[in-house]
């Protein structure tokens, strides 16, 4: 993925200038997930999966978002393309109030705002043809392309380097880096504003992954759009970001642009995210590296630790950090973060009683 550098946040395409304000803002979002037990389907608990996040999302811009498996990534993407009912918060589109919009009141914003999955195989219906599935946008908008339908698609097919002349063939007839080709052809077709690809290429070769990405980024520039992407590896997305949100268990822990957060990255968990990901710079092999690997797995979202909730796995974590949920700050300008020990930022909690063990939740491998 060596090939694609993003790192000039100036450079926002044409659509940023169309009116102020974010295209997104997120206030509050909760998504928990009821547990019900029983004949009756009594509540017995719930799953946390989004737990309170906020943030925006500004026009022409990306926005990274990454963390573990589990952390709530999915839910929030499917939360802000109304895909999802929040439990709770206010998901606003161009200043609209799109919380709780029905069916009827969405279909007019489902041009604006669309989705890319992961699993490309799965999210394209088998047996209807490239052409049936890029055009479905259109039929369900009643929106007729000028020039006809056929040769709307055959452009969007091109577009995304695909052969027009494939129009009549099926999703298995392609291989995987092309089938969600044919998922972005769809998702573009109704040139919507904001499109949120969840984990567009985890699914993919590494040798396609690169391709797909930068396909994305050149759509991005001759369109205009704006993304959320999100990936649980921090390398899928380094390059293509102009802003990282790093979520854990349901809660953004940091939120920064690329270059502060590759730069001087603040929370623990961040440090650790990026600590695992293998250097690619055979030369840099046996340099002492000093990789931090986090032990065991994300805790359950059902009853998520007290205080800050990534206490269990930090090796910084003090007693203030198991009774006191640290608040998301701006530390620096355009770099929040939620911790009471941050890592290149004054201690917020300083003096604090160390945890008993907490050195011991990380291994430390020295390649
Ligand atoms: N429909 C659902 N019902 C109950 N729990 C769910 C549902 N969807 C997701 N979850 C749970 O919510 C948590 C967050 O899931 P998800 O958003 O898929 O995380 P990520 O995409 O970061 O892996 C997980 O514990 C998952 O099991
Ligand atoms: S608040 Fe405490 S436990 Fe949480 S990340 Fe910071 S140091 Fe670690
Ligand atoms: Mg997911």
């Amino acid at each position: 993925m060596s090939e694609i550098k993003k790192t000039d946040t100036a450079a926002v395409p044409a659509q940023a200038t169309d009116s102020p304000g974010p295209l997104l803002k997120v206030t509050g979002l909760t998504k928990h997930f009821p547990i019900t037990k029983g004949l009756l389907r009594r509540q017995a608990g719930a799953v946390k999966a989004v737990d309170g996040i906020d943030f925006d999302v500004r026009r022409g811009e990306t926005l990274g978002v990454v963390g573990e498996s589990g952390c709530g990534k999915s839910t929030m993407g499917r939360l802000i393309t109304r895909l999802l009912e929040p439990t709770g918060g206010t998901v606003e589109f161009e200043g609209k109030d799109i919380t709780h919009l029905g069916v009827a009141g969405m279909r007019p914003m489902r041009r604006d705002i669309q989705m890319i999955f992961q699993d490309p195989y799965g999210s394209l219906n088998p047996r209807h043809t490239v052409g049936t599935i890029v055009s479905a946008p259109f039929k369900l908008q009643g929106v007729e392309p000028e020039g006809g339908l056929k040769a709307e698609v055959q452009r969007l097919l091109s577009l995304v380097g695909l052969n027009p002349e494939h129009y009549n063939r099926y999703p298995h007839e392609f291989s995987g880096g092309q089938r969600q080709r044919i998922g972005i052809a769809r998702a573009l077709a109704l040139k919507p504003k904001l499109v949120v690809a969840d984990e567009p290429v985890s699914a993919l070769d590494v040798s396609i992954q690169a391709q797909v990405v930068n396909l994305l980024d050149d759509l991005q520039q001759e369109l205009g759009l704006t993304y959320v992407i999100i990936a649980h590896d921090l390398s899928v997305i380094r390059h293509v970001s102009d802003r990282i949100a790093v979520m854990y268990l349901g809660k953004i822990v940091e939120l920064a642009d690329n270059k502060s957060l590759y730069g001087a990255p603040m929370h623990p968990y961040t440090t650790a995210l990026m600590s695992a990901v293998p250097v690619p710079d055979p030369r840099r092999r046996g340099a002492k590296s000093g990789r931090i690997l986090l032990k065991g797995d994300v805790p359950s979202p059902i009853s998520p630790p007290s205080g800050c909730r990534f206490h269990t796995r930090c090796w910084k974590a003090t007693q203030i950090c198991t009774t006191q949920e640290p608040p998301l700050l701006a530390l620096k300008t355009g770099h929040e973060v939620a911790c009471h020990h941050p890592e290149n930022a004054p201690d917020q909690a300083p003096g604090d009683q160390p945890l008993p063990g907490a050195a011991d939740a990380v291994v430390t491998v020295s390649e």
